[in-house]
C-alpha cells in the first residue's frame, strides 16, 4: 500500500466514505449570524450573535460524528469560522483560516462539513475574519467519547460550557481601524463570563444549579483577545480531568490559570453547605486588574454568596513561576484511553528522532511607523487568494514564496522584519520540534491547527540544544495550545502526518492580525486521496483561482 494506484484509491475512498457516512451520525446546525447589541460590561455595543445569542450554540457531539454547520452571514462584512483544536484530518479545506478558505460573503451562506474523527475533549469555535473575535461569534465545541470507550471518571450529573475572556468596549470596527492604522488595540476594559460581567455583591441570577452530592463538569475556554485569566470557585476545589483533548492524571486545584486560546474540563462536586457560591475569573499579568463573577446555586440552598473571594494567585514574577509550576503539574494519563489509544501514531513520542527543529522568536516592531508582529523576522501578510487554493490550483508562485522564514532566528531578529506571506514547506510525516523563545516582556500563546502536539517544556531563559534533557519525554500532554511566559521558552513536538495547509498562530488576536502567524504546507508526496481529501465541490473560490478548472491529477 505504499505507492498505491491512484484510480484504485479513488474507488477505495468512495467506498470508505460511504461506509463512514452510513455509520457515523450527522449533526446539522443552521446558524444565522447577525449584529446585535450587548453590554457585557454595561456599555451597549455592536456584538456578533449566532441565532441571537452570545456565546453561540454548543456543538455537542461524539468522536467520529459528522458535523454540518450552515452559516448564513447576515453581517455587512465577509465572515469565516474556525473550529479551534478540531483536527479536520486530511481536510484543511474547511479549517476556516484565511490561508485555507474564502470567507462567506455578506448575504450568502456556506455549509462547513467535517468529521471530528478520533478526538475527545473541549474546543471552541470563533470567527477568524477582521476583528470579529472581539465582538462575539464564539462558542464551545465538545466531543464525547464513543459509548464503548471508557472515560477515566464517572459520568457527571451535568456539564456546563463556559466561554471566558477579556472584553473591549471600543467595538470591533474601531479596533480594526486602530490596527489597520498601525496602532495597538490597547488594554481591555473587563472580563466576561459567558458574555456577562457581574461584580461581587450585584444581584444576579445564578448561572448554574447544583444538587447536593452531585459532580458537575465545567468546560472552560479562554477565548479572549489577549488576557490570561485565573478561575476559581468559592469553597470548592476543581479536579482537572481534561485539557485540550487529553485526559490527565487527575489532580485537585484551588485555582486554574487559563491562557488565551486554552480549554480545560474541571469536575466540581457539590459538597458544601447549600447556598450560592461565586465562580471568580480574574486577569493575570495585567497592569490594570479586571475580574468578574458568576454564581452557582444549590437547589434548596439558602443565602447569597459570601463577599470573601478565594485568594488570587501571586502576580508578576512570582505569578509566572506559579503558572509554570501549574503547567508542569499537567500530566497525560497514559492508561486512560482517548478516542483511540494512539491518536497520532506517536504515543512513545520520546523515542522518535527529531527530523527538524524550528526555533521561533517573536518580535514587536514598528515598520514605517506602523505596528507589526513577527516570527523570525517575517510578519505574515494575508494573500488575496487563500494559500491552500493557490497551491492546489498550481498558482502558488503568483501569491507567495515558500520558506521565506528561516528555521533559526536571524541575528538581531527584532530588526529587518519583512512583511510577506509566511509559509513553510513541511515534509509529510516529519517529526518536528518547535521552540518558541519569547524575548518580549509579555506572555505569548500559540496554537497549531490540524494537529495536537506534546508540550514538553516551558522554562525561563534562552533555549539551547542541551535543554532537551529537561523535556518531559514520558507523559507531556497532547494539546493544541502552549503559553510562553515573558523571558521564557517552550518546546513542542508533533508529527506532520496531517496533509493540508495549517496555521500556526499567536492566539492573541492583535498579534495574529498584525502578522505573528505562519502556515505549514504539508503535502503527501503522492498527493493521494489516501492522505488528503480532494477539494470539496462546495468550496467557494476567490482571488486568482476564481473560475479556474480543477487541476489535472486530482479527482
Ligand atoms: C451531548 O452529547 C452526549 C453524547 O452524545 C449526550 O450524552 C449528552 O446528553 C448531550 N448533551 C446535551 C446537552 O445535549
Ligand atoms: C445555503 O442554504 C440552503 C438552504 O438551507 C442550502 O440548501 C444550501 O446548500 C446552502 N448553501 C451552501 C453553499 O452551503
Ligand atoms: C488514569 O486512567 C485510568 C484508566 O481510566 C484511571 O483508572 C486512573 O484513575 C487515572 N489516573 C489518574 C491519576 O487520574
Ligand atoms: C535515532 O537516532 C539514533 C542516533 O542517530 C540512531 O542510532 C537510531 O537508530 C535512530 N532511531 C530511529 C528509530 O530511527
Ligand atoms: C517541499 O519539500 C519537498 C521535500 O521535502 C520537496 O520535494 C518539494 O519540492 C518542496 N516543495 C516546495 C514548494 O518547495
Amino acid at each position: 500500500m505504499d505507492s498505491p494506484n491512484f484510480g484504485f484509491l479513488a474507488v477505495l475512498l468512495c467506498v470508505t466514505m460511504t461506509l463512514v457516512t452510513a455509520e457515523d451520525p450527522y449533526h446539522f446546525f443552521e446558524w444565522k449570524v447577525t449584529y446585535g447589541t450587548l453590554s457585557p460590561l454595561g456599555v451597549p455595543q455592536q456584538a456578533i450573535l449566532i441565532n441571537g445569542k452570545f456565546p453561540g450554540p454548543v456543538i455537542n457531539c461524539t468522536s467520529n460524528n459528522n458535523i454540518l454547520v450552515n452559516v448564513f452571514n447576515q453581517l455587512d462584512e465577509p465572515l469565516m469560522f474556525t473550529w479551534n483544536g478540531v483536527q479536520h484530518r486530511k481536510n484543511s479545506w474547511v479549517d476556516g483560516t484565511p490561508g485555507t478558505m474564502c470567507p462567506i460573503q455578506p448575504g450568502t451562506n456556506f455549509t462547513y462539513k467535517f468529521q471530528v474523527k478520533d478526538q475527545i475533549g473541549t474546543y471552541y469555535y470563533f470567527p477568524t475574519t477582521a476583528l470579529h473575535r472581539a465582538a462575539g461569534g464564539i462558542g464551545i465545541l465538545q466531543v464525547h467519547s464513543r459509548p464503548l470507550i471508557p472515560v477515566p471518571f464517572d459520568n457527571p450529573a451535568d456539564e456546563f460550557a463556559v466561554v471566558i475572556g477579556d472584553w473591549f468596549n471600543k467595538g470591533h470596527k474601531s479596533m480594526k481601524s486602530l490596527l489597520d492604522g498601525g496602532k495597538s488595540i490597547g488594554r481591555p476594559d473587563g472580563i466576561h463570563i459567558n458574555g456577562k460581567s457581574a461584580q461581587v455583591g450585584a444581584q444576579i441570577e445564578p448561572s448554574w444549579t447544583f444538587e447536593a452530592g452531585k459532580t458537575y463538569r465545567f468546560r472552560v475556554c479562554n477565548a479572549g483577545m489577549r488576557t490570561s485569566v485565573n478561575f476559581r470557585f468559592q469553597g470548592h476545589d476543581m479536579k482537572l480531568v481534561e485539557l485540550e483533548g487529553s485526559h490527565l492524571m487527575q489532580n485537585d486545584y484551588m485555582s486554574m490559570d487559563l491562557h488565551v486560546g486554552q480549554c480545560m474540563s474541571v469536575l466540581v462536586t457539590a459538597d458544601q453547605p447549600p447556598k450560592d457560591y461565586y465562580l471568580v475569573v480574574s486577569s493575570r499579568f495585567t497592569k490594570t486588574p479586571h475580574s468578574a463573577v458568576a454564581t452557582v446555586r444549590y437547589t434548596g440552598g439558602k443565602g447569597p454568596p459570601s463577599p470573601d473571594l478565594p485568594p488570587h494567585p501571586p502576580g508578576n514574577t512570582a505569578g509566572i513561576a506559579w503558572s509554570i509550576n501549574q503547567f508542569r503539574s499537567f500530566r497525560w494519563n497514559l492508561t486512560a484511553s482517548a478516542a483511540r489509544p494512539n491518536p497520532q501514531g506517536s504515543y512513545h513520542y520520546g523515542k522518535i528522532n527529531i527530523t527538524r527543529t524550528i526555533k521561533l522568536v517573536n518580535s514587536r516592531n514598528y515598520i514605517d511607523g506602523k505596528l507589526r508582529f513577527a516570527l523570525n523576522g517575517v510578519s505574515h501578510l494575508e494573500t488575496k487568494t487563500p494559500l491552500k487554493l493557490a497551491e492546489y490550483f498550481g498558482v502558488a508562485d503568483k501569491e507567495f514564496k515558500y520558506d521565506l522564514m528561516p528555521d533559526d532566528p536571524p541575528a538581531e531578529v527584532e530588526k529587518n522584519v519583512k512583511i510577506a506571506p509566511n509559509v513553510l514547506n513541511g515534509t509529510y510525516r516529519n517529526f518536528i520540534e518547535i521552540i518558541f523563545e519569547n524575548r518580549e516582556n509579555t506572555i505569548q500563546t500559540y496554537h497549531l491547527d490540524g494537529y495536537s502536539f506534546f508540550a514538553v517544556a516551558i522554562e525561563p531563559g534562552r533555549w539551547a540544544p542541551e535543554k532537551r534533557k529537561n523535556y518531559n519525554l514520558e507523559d507531556a500532554v497532547s494539546r493544541h495550545n502552549v503559553a510562553v511566559f515573558p523571558g521564557c521558552w517552550a518546546a513542542i513536538m508533533t508529527t506532520l502526518d496531517n496533509a493540508g495547509m495549517w496555521n500556526l498562530r499567536s492566539e492573541m488576536w492583535e498579534r495574529f492580525y498584525l502578522g505573528q502567524q505562519m502556515y505549514f504546507s504539508v503535502l503527501s508526496p503522492e498527493r493521494s486521496l489516501r492522505d488528503e481529501y480532494s477539494l470539496p465541490d462546495t468550496t467557494q473560490l476567490c482571488g486568482i483561482v476564481t473560475g479556474l478548472p480543477k487541476p489535472a491529477g486530482y479527482v
